[in-house]
């Protein structure tokens, strides 16, 4: 049964894979896209994991973020062994532990920076009324005080990731997987939200992120290195 988050203390790892591999059988082939993956991520730790296109990042970042299950091995999330949670379980485990931050921002087009910040917490234990300033409060945040009612469509790229930011912020996650988050940005609104993970991260926020751009992986402490589906080291 799925009860508290924040159960792990310093020494253990929020996030265990263990052994994970991910096959895609098409036919009489087999694409391994993950092969045998073991990472444990320990609270405050900002890893990034590198490696080239096709390499397994996506593959290995959806299994991790529960959003995929892995066909061989287990994730451990604050010390909840998820391999035989059922789909409710995980999705509640998803909402309230993990921050997940896409490439493509994934927001609700014609919907207000606003309420795409909410809509997590319309499936947490939030009271109702503190809703909106709770999400005005992260939005400021991010420095979108001022587009709070904007859609997310009247947004720049810059600006829609800040506000998927907040949205995986607002219900205080143990953890943040962000999948090539300044992908779609130019090279200077890359670096501002780069700034910006960084501010989390000295606010004591565990964030693991996915790049494959060399300098953007430096202000990691860690590095993960994926080769063929492969962690070739850590
Ligand atoms: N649904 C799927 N069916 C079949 N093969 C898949 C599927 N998803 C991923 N793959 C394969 O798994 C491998 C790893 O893909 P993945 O998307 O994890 O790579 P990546 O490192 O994220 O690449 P990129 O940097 O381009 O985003 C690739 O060879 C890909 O073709
Ligand atoms: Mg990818």
């Amino acid at each position: 049964m799925y009860t508290s988050k924040n159960s792990s203390s310093k020494n253990s790892p929020i996030l265990e894979a263990r052994n994970i591999c991910k096959y895609y059988d098409m036919g009489d082939t087999r694409i391994t896209a993950v092969k045998n993956a073991s990472l444990s991520v320990y609270p405050g730790e900002f890893v990034a994991i590198v490696g080239k296109s096709g390499s397994g990042k996506s593959t290995l970042m959806h299994m991790i973020g529960l959003l995929d299950t892995p066909s061989e091995g287990e994730i451990v999330l604050n010390g909840h062994l998820t391999k035989n949670f059922k789909e409710n379980q995980l999705a509640n485990i998803r909402n309230s532990e993990i921050g997940f931050i896409f490439q493509a921002f994934n927001l609700l087009q014609r919907t207000t920076a606003l309420d795409n910040v909410i809509l997590p917490l319309t499936y947490s234990n939030v009271p109702k009324a503190d809703w909106n300033k709770k999400a005005i409060d992260m939005l400021t945040m991010v420095g979108l005080g001022n587009r709070l009612y904007n859609r997310s469509n009247e947004l720049s790229g810059g600006q829609k990731q800040r506000v998927a930011i907040a949205r995986a912020l607002i219900n205080n996650p143990s953890i943040i997987l962000a999948d090539e988050p300044t992908g779609n940005l130019d090279s200077k609104t890359g670096t501002e939200i780069m700034e910006l993970f960084l501010h989390l991260n000295t606010q004591g926020k565990t964030i693991v992120l996915v790049t494959h751009d060399d300098d953007l992986a430096e202000i990691a402490q860690r590095k993960v290195v994926l080769r063929d589906g492969e962690i070739i080291n850590q």
